[in-house]
């Protein structure tokens, strides 16, 4: 049987409708009164076989909404929708890791890459570096967008992300300065700022490959659980959990930023590629519902399973729950 689901999201995500259908015709789009369509995702299984994933953006803000979609599909279903890999070590998972990018910009000289921070990439970053040095690939063409930023911190604190990418990759390869873009989270208008990054983003088109780490919690970037998600860059409250995780980086955790700007779950869902990197025992769980449980906005990394193109790389602490 050809099941499909269509979640439907409006502009400013009060109506969001999520419907299956056994078969898909040509008056499937029960759009509710005053809301306006901005999204349609069509996913298709037959007979547990996902065949395919249609989404179509007409605006660049939405929510997707919290109801789990996919309780009755089973593992063997999710694994045929992503490309898991597992490394028994760190820098089996730092070289494939690298040279999934490398390999982009080798193919592709203007790519347009999606760039995480957090201790998760940086040797990730450690072997792009090393892969630049000894000639094999250059970023003179490449445009890069970074997930998130702190609200507040001044772009030379050393946990700035602005000072993370300087010390992590980009000041040591050719990547043009103008071509790196990160939200400024010091100005004095936060909203114009988000949507500044998010015309940068549309005239960008799409990015080629999004790295992404994964929270304790299920965000990515800093896009936390919640009720319901937003597409688009925005102004974030972090999560207790989150600034906790992230205090291990400053003197204690008053000094960890109460607020970002994030790019928001629409942008990151429409990367071409997605390439999700976790390591560690204290994310197994995590990173195993986030790819095999229900999909829901109170763990934002499900909706990763929606994906196209998914690429998964895990150590083996943090894959220990997968086959
Ligand atoms: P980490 O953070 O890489 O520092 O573990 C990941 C995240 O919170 O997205």
């Amino acid at each position: 049987m050809l099941k499909i689901i269509i979640m439907i999201l409006d502009k400013n995500g009060k109506h969001t409708h999520v419907s299956q259908y056994s078969y898909l015709g040509k008056s499937l789009l029960p759009i509710r009164k005053n809301s306006v369509m901005i999204e349609m995702r069509v996913i298709c299984f037959q007979n547990d076989i996902f065949m395919q994933n249609t989404i179509i953006i007409n605006q660049n803000r939405y929510h997707i909404l919290q109801k789990p979609l996919f309780d009755n599909l089973s593992m063997k279903v999710r694994k045929t929708i992503m490309n898991l890999h597992i490394f028994q070590n760190q820098q089996e998972l730092n070289e494939a890791g690298a040279g999934i990018i490398t390999s982009l910009v080798q193919m592709q000289p203007k790519a347009v890459l999606g760039l995480a921070t957090g201790g998760t990439p940086v040797g990730i970053y450690e072997e792009l570096v090393k892969a630049y040095d000894k000639g094999r690939v250059s970023f003179k063409s490449v445009t890069t967008f970074n997930l998130d930023e702190y609200v507040g911190l001044p772009v030379d604190h050393p946990e700035s992300y602005h000072a993370y990418m300087q010390q992590h990759l980009f000041a040591h390869i050719d990547l043009p300065a103008a071509a790196a873009h990160i939200p400024n989270g010091n100005s004095a208008d936060l909203d114009a700022e988000c949507e500044r990054y998010n015309q940068l983003l549309e005239e960008a088109k799409q990015i080629d490959l999004q790295i992404l780490g994964l929270g304790h919690n299920g965000h990515i970037g800093f896009n936390e659980p919640d009720h319901s998600l937003i597409s688009g860059t925005h102004r974030v409250e972090l999560k207790a959990e989150t600034r906790e995780a992230n205090a291990r980086y400053f003197n204690s955790i008053n000094e960890v930023p109460s607020h970002a700007l994030t790019m928001g779950v629409g942008t990151i869902l429409k990367a071409k590629t997605i390439l999700l990197i976790v390591r560690g025992a204290d994310k197994a769980e995590i990173v195993h519902r986030a790819l095999t449980g229900p999909i829901t906005t109170e763990i934002p990394a499900t909706l990763l399973q929606t994906h196209p193109h998914l690429v998964v790389l895990l150590d083996a602490e943090a894959g220990r729950f997968f086959e």
